[in-house]
């Protein structure tokens, strides 16, 4: 395998829903399904092998962004609900339906083109209607006109209309807003009712939602980062106790001593001042290992903090390897992400190192870099090298 890897321990993911699960149960959720949101290859985690154990340990459907992304899973043989959380192009309609792939209306010109569509071919589409309550993205007007047009939607023949969801803009940072947004969809959804349009699926809740807002869990959840362990924010509550399980691993190809002077990669940003042991790792940008953590970033030797000498490369990146860090050696194991001994490199460190948050962070490990999947310290399978 490249000396460039993801261990992903699946156990630790099926313990983060088993947690959700109970946590649902405690609050009167139980009747809640949870749609495990594995869009973006499961957060860069590998869908396929997420999905499976994801389902396997209580989550009762998948959610992904885009068509494309559930035929995979489909192809793979994966045969639990999936449903396509953003728009799918009316062409393509057809073949989620031969998939039985559940898609989502984003307007009422998009679901009378679906429906155009699927009235050629004679073929009915499970949906869901996005509504719109202060996301400022995708869905219908939480107004008269929406419910006049998810109406209209319910009547089409070609559209078989199941649910309706809404997304969270804030629920990580603003309480009164969230709580409006609820408000609004929960009266929504009521009004729907009362014109006689049944829906068995309405759901909002995203992680932070999730952590809290339990009151919002409706019919189904849609937890995605909260699923890989990680919390959307310091401030989001920690209410259900989830663990990362994504180590990102490499080895040390070369180590030398530089003399005073002697400058590091591109630039000569780095001039040691001293003699020093620099390490060369092949992970570079390419990887996904954010270039902007030149000079600046960390990685693990031995359970220590090293930090990054010069520029990160396309395909390497250099480490100051301190004088009394015995036994380090080409070959030698470094962790650009997660534990190792008594030290962690979080993807929330690396993410508010590069002002960004820790979806960016995950989904941008390249897939060149292989993932190998662990039931513990049991290996049960590897993805392959390169996906060209
Ligand atoms: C519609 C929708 N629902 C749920 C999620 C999951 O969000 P999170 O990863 O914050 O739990 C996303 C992710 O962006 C989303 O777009």
């Amino acid at each position: 395998m490249r000396p460039n890897w993801v261990e992903i321990n699946l156990q630790e993911l099926e313990q983060n829903i088993r947690q959700i699960r109970r946590y649902l149960d405690l609050h009167g959720k139980r009747r809640s399904t949870i749609s495990a949101v594995v869009k973006a290859d499961a957060y860069g985690h590998g869908a396929e092998m997420v999905a499976a154990s994801a389902l396997r340990a209580g989550a009762d459907s998948l959610s992904v962004a885009f068509l494309e992304e559930a035929l995979v899973l489909r192809e793979r043989g994966l045969d639990a609900p999936i449903m396509v959380l953003g728009w799918t192009p009316p062409d393509m309609a057809a073949a989620a339906v031969d998939s039985d792939v559940t898609l989502t209306i984003v307007s009422p010109e998009h679901g009378r083109a679906v429906a155009r569509e699927l009235g050629k071919c004679g073929r009915r589409a499970r949906v869901h209607l996005k509504v719109e309550t202060g996301m400022g993205r995708l869905g219908i007007p939480c107004d008269q006109r929406g419910l006049r047009w998810a109406e209209e939607m319910n009547c089409l023949d070609e559209l078989q209309m199941e649910g309706a969801f809404t997304h969270f803009s804030v629920a990580d940072e603003d309480v009164a807003f969230t709580r409006e947004q609820i408000r609004r969809f929960r009266r929504f959804a009521r009004d729907l009712k009362r014109r006689g349009v049944n829906l068995s699926a309405v759901h909002a809740c995203n992680s932070a939602g999730v952590l809290d807002f339990p009151e919002a869990a409706l019919d189904v959840i849609r937890p995605g980062l909260m699923l890989y362990g990680v919390y959307p924010t310091e401030q989001t509550s920690r209410s259900v106790p989830v663990r990362p399980f994504l180590t990102w691993k490499s080895r040390i190809a070369q180590i030398k001593t530089v003399a005073p002077g002697d400058g590091i990669s591109y630039g000569r940003t780095f001039i040691a001042d001293a003699a020093t042991r620099i390490a060369t790792v092949p992970c570079g940008y390419a990887d996904g290992y954010p270039r902007g953590l030149s000079n600046r970033g960390e990685v693990l030797v031995q359970g220590r903090r090293c930090r990054i000498a010069g520029r990160v490369c396309m395909d390497q990146l250099m480490l100051v390897i301190p004088p009394d860090l015995d036994g380090v050696e080409a070959g030698t194991e470094v962790t650009l992400l997660g534990r190792d001994g008594e030290e962690e490199i979080t993807v929330e460190e690396l993410a508010e190192a590069m002002n960004t948050i820790a979806h960016e962070i995950f989904t941008g490990i390249a897939k060149r870099v292989p993932r190998e999947f662990r039931r513990g310290e049991r290996v049960i399978a590897r993805s392959e090298v390169l996906h060209f």
